[in-house]
């Protein structure tokens, strides 16, 4: 749906160069998009063989990109999760050489984690943080050490991120999907697509001098695991699995998936659509899942 994207999304003034330092499933995404709309576009990766490395950036072994691609860069994003100690990679590894850019703007793409386990209830942008998982810990560090790095920088906070590629459909596919229920367990969710369109859509109107500092980026249609993979299945033409009481599944997670079963809450994304006007282009996962099928189809 990138040509919907490029429809919707106002272009870069023409002397723009973006750098996005992790271009991996979203980060690859914002640089798709940024291409079609005729941006300057430096991506990193860890390996130069990587689909859409432009440059290396690396903290594990340190390998920082050559100082021409950090040339006259106005619109950075981070999208390189926090180090296993909490740092920051990006700002412990090129904090100076950031100063020296004359960037307009700095995303740092967090995760909703940080406001921890509310229970099922909403959440939004005032509602305090309460990090309850370690990695949440670490990532709400490095998001205080982003807003005080002195750059022009914005949050923004992810739920799941689903796409071509990564979504409910391949789960299906794989032949390993379980659909659990556990009462009353919601998760939130975003399209890759409109993490991209999102993240133009706010620099836009950071340019014009609205730039909250932290935005939450989710659809409008948190709901249970398994009625998106219902929804999945239906799209394939498949029969899932019996479904599995929580209480059975979880003895055999792993703890990563077990800690985010053990976290609830609805990501409410008012800021970014009714004050910011944003127009997501996949407002649930039924536009969501369609889209991936019709890219698993080509
Ligand atoms: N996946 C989710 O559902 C979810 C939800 C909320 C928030 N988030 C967060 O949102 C951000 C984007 O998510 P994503 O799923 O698009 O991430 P992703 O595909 O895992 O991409 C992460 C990127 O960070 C790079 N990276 C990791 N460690 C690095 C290091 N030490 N030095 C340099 N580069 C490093 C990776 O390099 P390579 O390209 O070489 O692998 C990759 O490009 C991440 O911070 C993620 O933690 C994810």
């Amino acid at each position: 749906m990138l040509e919907a994207l490029v429809k919707q999304s106002v272009p870069l003034p023409a002397s723009s160069k973006m750098l996005i330092l992790g271009g991996g499933f979203s980060g690859q995404r914002v640089a798709a998009l940024a291409r079609k709309l005729g941006v300057q576009v430096i991506c990193s990766r860890r390996d130069l063989t990587k689909v859409g490395a432009d440059v290396i950036f690396n903290t594990n072994p340190e390998i920082l990109p050559p100082l021409e691609a950090l040339e006259n860069v106005t619109h950075l994003l981070s999208c390189i999760p926090p180090s296993e100690t909490g740092t920051d990679p990006v700002l412990t590894a090129l904090l100076p050489q950031l100063k020296e850019m004359p960037l307009q703007w700095a995303g740092y793409l967090s995760t909703t984690g940080v406001y921890g386990d509310c229970q099922g209830e909403w959440v939004s942008e005032v509602s305090s943080p309460n990090p309850q998982q370690p990695r949440s810990q670490r990532r709400f560090a490095c998001e205080s050490a982003w807003l005080s790095s002195g750059l022009p920088v914005q949050i923004i906070r992810l739920p799941g991120i689903y796409g071509p590629g990564r979504s409910a459909l391949e789960s299906i596919t794989s032949g390993k999907c379980t659909p659990i229920h556990k009462p009353g367990q919601i998760f939130s969710r975003i399209h890759i697509d409109d993490i991209a369109g999102a993240t133009f859509h706010l620099i836009h109107l950071a340019a014009k001098g609205k730039k909250p500092r932290i935005v939450n980026v989710a659809d409008n249609y948190p709901s249970t695991n398994i009625e998106v993979l219902y929804y999945a299945a239906s799209l394939l033409g498949v029969t899932l699995p019996p479904v599995e009481a929580f209480a059975v599944a979880e003895k055999r997670m792993s703890p990563m998936a077990l800690s985010f079963w053990q976290e609830n809450r609805k990501v409410s994304n008012k800021m970014l659509c009714e004050e910011m006007g944003y127009s997501l282009l996949h407002p649930d996962y039924h536009s969501g899942l369609q889209d991936c099928l019709q890219a698993m189809g080509n």
